[in-house]
């Protein structure tokens, strides 16, 4: 029963990391994350709100490898990562499962490389035009059960028509992308939904009764003005870059006479699409120099839920999204464990010892066996608000396990990672995200350098990280070297 309060894990952990429990103030929220911080042209398109930012890449690679090598991004969700450190001439790869940022990710690739002017064209010729004039009345957006009704019927009937003008009248498959790319941005400006912390919230407009049926999201735009302004944006910020990259080569052509396009393609990110739990395996051990990444939180955020609009627009199926959402790292409280289908995967590999290696240091994270403890005991006495709390906390550090293994193998001697990651709560009782993650890093053979701190402070020290509701949970970058 002694076991039920303990803290004795945590403590003995946060002993083990206190020194390396640094607040750096250069890293304040808005350098991590997408809100209020000052985004690139190109990331300012879509707002992908767990987003980080360019400049906080920018800033680890220059502080921690200024040569370029090869970088990996193992939930590049819009490709920050991946784009940041290509500009500064990287080799970079990404791993996303969602559709979103996979689209996102894509359509920022042609951008890069499209032809501005003929973009500008096609603007100009859809300017002229009446797109309405293109809505089939056969045409239908694929809704999922929680988008149906989120636009009203002229918006929607304004979004088949524009998608049928694209499919039909623009050849060119990139400036095709980039079209269907502006449409996707808009989908909440045009719609009765806005994305608010863990669900899509209805404005009282929609005449869907969720919530308490008073929220007013204001203006929603139209159709057309909403489309207009996205062309208009993507459009003017495409020609500043041009202008940028120009300057840019000039200045480059002198020194190493090499041509703009050629520095376009050289560093195009590569992408996979799926999990990284099973892409990370494939991948060449010792071959990769930089890992940045923020994987998702164990904060029951779920992508699928948020993103609903943006996925029924890439024609995700009901069934499609069901099976998305079981196959992200577990963070939510419907998502099933993974043990076995990850026995057999490593099994089907010959890589049976490596699964027993894994899935023992998962068993003997003694820290991250003590919360567990804990959250099943408040579990059973009724203290949280849902019960699949303990079996999603279990399982999204039993397959960081997974991730954090592979990362260690497939680093170079002296490789970095980068990692973003928040500390959570569940019924008051603090579950120490940073501590557990490093700690398991540590058994897989990496050496944890910082955990920097974000915003105002260290968070609790160890006398408090028990059960107190109130204290700061620490938001941080973990720093681990190979
Ligand atoms: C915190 S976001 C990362 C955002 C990213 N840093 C950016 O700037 O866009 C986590 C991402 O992990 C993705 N994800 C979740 N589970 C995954 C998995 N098993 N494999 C690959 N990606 C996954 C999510 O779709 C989401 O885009």
């Amino acid at each position: 029963m002694q076991l039920i309060s303990s803290s004795n894990q945590r403590n003995e952990l946060y002993e083990k990391f206190k020194l390396k429990i640094i607040h750096n103030s250069y890293l304040d929220r808005t350098l991590v994350s997408y809100q209020g911080n000052k985004q690139t042209p190109f990331s300012s398109w879509f707002k992908y709100r767990e987003g980080f930012s360019e400049r906080l890449v920018t800033y680890l690679l220059q502080t921690f490898k200024p040569k370029p090598g090869v970088l990996i991004d193992p939930f590049s969700g819009v490709g920050s990562s991946l784009f940041a450190a290509s500009a500064l001439g990287w080799q970079t790869t990404g791993i996303e499962l969602l559709p979103v940022g996979l689209f996102a990710t894509q359509a920022r690739i042609i951008a890069q490389k499209i032809d501005v002017e003929l973009l500008n064209l096609e603007i100009t010729k859809f300017k002229q035009i009446n797109f309405q004039d293109y809505y089939d009345q056969f045409s239908v957006f694929n809704h999922l059960a929680i988008t149906r009704g989120a636009f009203s019927s002229i918006n929607e009937e304004q979004l088949i028509a524009y998608i049928s003008y694209c499919k039909n009248i623009i050849p060119n498959k990139d400036i095709n992308t980039i079209f269907i790319y502006a449409a996707f941005c808009i989908l909440e400006d045009i719609s009765y939904t806005r994305k608010d912390g863990q669900y899509l919230r209805w404005d009282n407009r929609s005449g869907r009764s969720k919530g308490n049926g008073k929220f007013n999201k204001g203006e929603i735009l139209s159709f057309e003005d909403a489309i207009n302004r996205k062309l208009k944006q993507i459009i003017s910020d495409l020609k500043s870059s041009l202008v940028q990259l120009n300057l840019f080569s000039e200045n480059l052509l002198l020194e190493l006479a090499t041509t703009k396009s050629s520095i376009v393609e050289k560093t195009k990110p590569k992408l996979y699409e799926g999990s990284c739990l099973e892409i990370l395996p494939t991948i060449q051990e010792n071959s990769v120099d930089f890992v940045i990444t923020s994987p998702p939180y164990v904060n029951r955020y779920d992508y699928t839920r948020t993103y609903a609009l943006e996925l029924a627009f890439l024609g995700c199926s009901e069934e499609k999204v069901k099976s998305l959402r079981q196959q992200m790292l577990s963070c939510t409280v419907e998502n099933r464990g993974k043990c076995n289908y990850l026995e057999q995967f490593y099994t089907i590999r010959n890589r049976h010892q490596d699964f027993l290696k894994i899935d023992s240091t998962f068993k003997n994270q003694a820290a991250l066996q003590e919360v567990l403890i804990v959250l099943e005991n408040y579990k059973k006495q009724g203290k949280l608000n849902n019960d699949n709390i303990v079996r999603m906390v279990g399982n999204y550090f039993y397959e960081m396990c997974f991730v954090i293994y592979e990362l260690a193998r497939i680093l170079k001697s002296g490789g970095i990672v980068a990692m973003v990651n928040d500390n959570v709560r569940y019924a008051g009782e603090e579950v120490p995200v940073d501590l557990i993650l490093s700690d398991i890093a540590e058994s897989f053979g990496l050496k944890t350098r910082y955990i920097w701190t974000l915003g105002r402070g260290k968070g609790n020290s160890s006398q408090q990280m028990g059960n107190h509701g109130r204290t700061e949970l620490r938001k941080c970058v973990y720093i681990w070297e190979k």
